[in-house]
C-alpha cells in the first residue's frame, strides 16, 4: 500500500513558498510503485519535482506525486564520454556537483539550478550558454493513464527554448523516472565560456585555462550574486521567458534605447532580456504588497513573506501589461501556473 497523506500544505514543496493545500500527497521512490498506484485505480495526478518552477494559485485536488526516485549509474562508457542514468528525483545541483567532482563535464554551466533531474527536460533547463538538450541522450517515463513505460529520445522530446513536448502535447501525461546524460571525461571537456558573465568572473579571478570546477564555481558566484536564495525570499527563478522579436522591431527599439541587450537567433530574430524590459518599466526592486521584482534581477518575482499565488499572479499581470504598453512586447510566463 502507498504512503498517501491527506490534507498537507505544499509550502515546503514549492520554492515560491506558497501555502496551498494538497488534498492527497504521495512520494514515489520507484517506477514500480507508481505503476502499482495506477493498477490500484489511481488516475488523476499532479506531478511534482523540486517545485522550483511552479506557482500554485489554488489548492491541488489531484493526487500529488513527489518524485523521489534516486540513483546515478554509469550505463555506457567510451574513451571520451560516460553516459549516466540519473533517477528523476535526484536533486539537479547535487548531481552537477557530483559530476564535477568525478570530472565528468558538460553540465557545469548548469550549476545551482534548483529542482530535480526529472524536471530538467520538461523545460529544457538552460543557463550560461548550455541547455539540457546539449548533453541529453534519452529518458524513461511512465504513462500516468496506462502505467506503461516509454523511452523518449532527444527527437521525441522536441526541445526548444525552455520548452519540450512535456509542456505541450504530452503535458501532465508522463512521470519521468530516469534521465540519461552523456558527459565528457577528463581530457575531453568542452569548456563553454561563451556567456559574457563567465568570462568576466574568470578574468577577475585570474583563471586562464579553466577546469569544469572553475566554470561551476564561476556560475555559482554569478547566480548567487543575482538570484535570490529561495530560503530567504520565495521565488521560481526567471518568472518570464525572454521574448523573441523580429530583427526590424529590434532595430527600431535600439534607435530609442541604444543600451538594449540582444541575443541574435539562428533564424534572424532577436531574443531580448525580459529583465531589462521590466527594469526599464520601473519594476526592479519595487514592492507591491507581499511581492516584488528582485532588486538584482528584475526577471525574478519574489515572495516577500506571506504572498498568495494569486497575489504573485496579479503582479505578473501588472508587469505583462506594463511591458506591453511601453514596448509593445507580450511577455510569457516561464513558470508553470497551477
Ligand atoms: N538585465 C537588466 N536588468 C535586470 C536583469 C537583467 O538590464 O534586472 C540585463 C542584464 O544586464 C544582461 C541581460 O539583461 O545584460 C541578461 O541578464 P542575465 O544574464 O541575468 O540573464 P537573463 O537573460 O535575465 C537567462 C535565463 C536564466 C539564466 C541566465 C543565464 C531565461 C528566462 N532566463 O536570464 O535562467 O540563468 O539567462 O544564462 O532565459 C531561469 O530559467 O529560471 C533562469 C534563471
Amino acid at each position: 500500500m502507498s504512503n498517501i497523506q491527506n490534507n498537507i500544505s505544499l509550502k515546503p514543496y514549492n520554492t515560491f513558498g506558497i501555502d496551498e493545500m494538497a488534498k492527497r500527497f504521495c512520494t514515489i521512490q520507484s517506477a514500480e510503485q507508481l505503476q502499482q498506484l495506477i493498477t490500484d485505480g489511481e488516475q488523476d495526478f499532479f506531478m511534482l519535482g523540486g517545485g522550483s518552477n511552479l506557482l500554485l494559485t489554488q489548492p491541488v485536488e489531484q493526487l500529488v506525486l513527489k518524485n523521489e526516485i534516486l540513483g546515478k549509474e554509469i550505463v555506457d562508457e567510451t574513451d571520451a564520454t560516460v553516459t549516466i542514468a540519473f533517477g528523476g528525483g535526484e536533486n539537479w545541483h547535487e548531481s552537477v556537483l557530483w559530476a564535477v567532482e568525478n570530472n565528468y563535464g558538460g553540465i557545469e554551466n548548469l550549476s545551482l539550478i534548483p529542482g530535480t533531474v526529472g524536471a530538467a527536460p520538461i523545460q529544457n533547463i538552460g543557463a550560461y550558454g548550455v541547455e539540457l538538450k546539449d548533453i541529453f541522450v534519452k529518458l524513461e517515463a511512465i504513462h500516468t493513464e496506462t502505467g506503461k513505460q516509454r523511452i523518449f529520445t532527444k527527437e521525441d522530446c522536441a526541445f526548444g527554448y525552455r520548452n519540450s513536448v512535456f509542456k505541450h502535447e504530452l503535458k501532465g501525461q508522463y512521470f519521468i523516472t530516469k534521465v540519461y546524460l552523456e558527459l565528457t571525461k577528463k581530457g575531453h571537456h568542452q569548456i563553454n565560456t561563451s556567456y559574457g558573465a563567465i568570462a568576466t568572473v574568470l578574468e577577475e579571478n585570474n583563471i586562464q585555462n579553466p577546469t569544469i570546477q572553475d566554470i561551476s564555481n564561476a556560475v555559482i558566484q554569478i547566480r548567487s550574486s543575482k538570484l535570490p536564495d529561495p530560503k530567504k525570499f520565495g521565488n521560481s527563478g526567471s518568472f518570464f521567458k525572454n521574448p523573441i522579436i523580429s530583427k526590424d522591431y529590434f532595430e527600431e527599439m535600439q534607435s530609442f534605447f541604444p543600451s538594449i541587450v540582444a541575443y541574435p537567433q539562428a533564424d534572424g530574430n532577436v531574443k531580448v532580456p525580459a529583465g531589462w524590459l521590466i527594469e526599464k518599466c520601473g519594476w526592479k526592486g519595487k514592492m507591491v504588497g507581499n511581492v516584488a521584482c528582485y532588486a538584482h534581477q528584475a526577471l525574478v518575482i519574489v515572495n516577500l513573506g506571506n504572498a498568495t499565488g494569486k497575489e504573485v499572479l496579479e503582479h505578473a499581470k501588472r508587469i505583462i501589461d506594463s511591458v506591453d504598453n511601453t514596448f509593445g512586447i507580450q511577455l510569457e510566463p516561464e513558470v508553470n501556473i497551477m
